[in-house]
């Protein structure tokens, strides 16, 4: 019998709250800088780490579109996405749905075709070399504006194929979901899935707009749902997900300790709630870490690993007998 550390490290996982440009590695973020000739502010790859210290999550927007200016080729978006899947792989993550944010690289003169090759060919490679899963999800950043969303949704199109659905993401107050009702009307006539970023540093109402103005299929964090009892019987009720990421809570300090996440909560109330990385490369941890954080820090037992494993394939957008399989081997695992 092994114990439960163990058991994390080895069941299947799936990842569903993954920044791609929040997979960039201080070490990647310099070697880049050389290999494209971009200048960065800081002496070398420590003094870059020792930047990691967030008050909120506007300071760490601000860094990671700084730190994202490495990127400028397709060979780029590949180096990072599969240095990503590697750490996924060795994660034991089997299927990972993976936001990017190509306003962040069409803003500086990078085209969207150049991003979508590169992860695309790091797709195919995490496939066929690591047997990893992989959807992507293009998301829309909610301080620029409708039009500037409208016109990332326009160049999204023709990759309808590669990229299934559409989220919402970067600095929340202020940008609630009404603000992109249109765009995501219109993705979804498209026939792209929804998801949205609401209600980590917003409030409950911004988690009622993603679905009801937005009509997302899951909630990304979500976190400041328990303010609102009713909205929790509808996320229990309609078996809304939410996708939750305990260290980029912490570091961003939508808690101030870790031992006070509501994870333990949200799962009590029958929500179908999992842990994710959101942007590990700048909150000290990938999916594993999160998970063996969340167990030690909130007491979370077996039973309660089980379920957030279990959560993370039931939300994820696989077929069902591939859902099914995955989950049978989690239950193998904590039986
Ligand atoms: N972009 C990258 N990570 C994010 C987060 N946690 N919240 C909002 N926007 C983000
Ligand atoms: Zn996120």
């Amino acid at each position: 019998m092994t114990d439960i550390a163990e058991r994390i490290r080895s069941m299947p996982k799936a990842e569903l709250h993954l920044h791609i440009e929040g997979t960039l590695e201080p070490e990647l973020t310099f070697q880049l800088a050389e290999r494209n000739g971009v200048p960065l502010r800081w002496p070398d790859v420590d003094a870059l780490r020792a930047a990691y210290d967030f008050q909120d999550l506007q300071s760490f927007l601000d860094l990671y579109y700084e730190g994202a200016g490495v990127l400028r080729t397709a060979e780029d978006f590949h180096d990072l996405a599969w240095a990503y899947f590697q750490r996924a792989a060795a994660d034991r993550i089997v299927h990972a749905e993976i936001f990017f944010d190509p306003q962040t690289h069409t803003d500086r003169g990078i085209p969207f075709d150049l991003v979508m090759e590169g992860l695309q060919a790091a797709r195919a490679r995490a496939d066929r070399e690591l047997g990893l899963s992989t959807l992507l999800i293009c998301c829309f950043l909610r301080h620029a504006s409708e039009a500037s969303a409208f016109a990332t949704l326009e160049e999204l199109t023709p990759w309808a194929e590669q990229v299934v659905g559409v989220g919402l993401d970067s600095a929340e107050v202020g940008n609630p979901p009404e603000k992109f009702a249109r765009v995501f009307a219109a993705a979804r006539e498209r026939g792209f899935r929804a998801v949205a970023h609401a209600g980590e540093e917003g409030p409950p109402s911004y988690i009622r707009g993603a679905l009801d103005a937005l009509r997302v299929e899951r909630i990304d964090h979500g976190v400041r749902c328990l303010e609102d009892p009713e909205l929790v019987a509808r996320l229990a009720r309609e078996r809304v997900p939410l996708t939750v990421c305990p260290l980029s809570n912490l570091k961003l300090r939508v808690v101030e300790r870790l031992e006070d996440h509501n994870l333990g909560e949200l799962l009590a109330a029958g929500l179908v709630a999992m842990v994710n990385s959101d942007d590990p490369a700048y909150f000290g941890g990938y999916l594993t870490e999160n998970l063996l954080a969340v167990h030690r820090a909130l007491g979370l037992d077996g039973a309660a690993m089980r379920q957030l494993g279990v959560n993370a394939f039931e939300a994820s957008w696989l077929a069902s007998d591939a859902k099914a399989r995955w989950i049978a081997e989690i239950d193998a695992l904590f039986a």
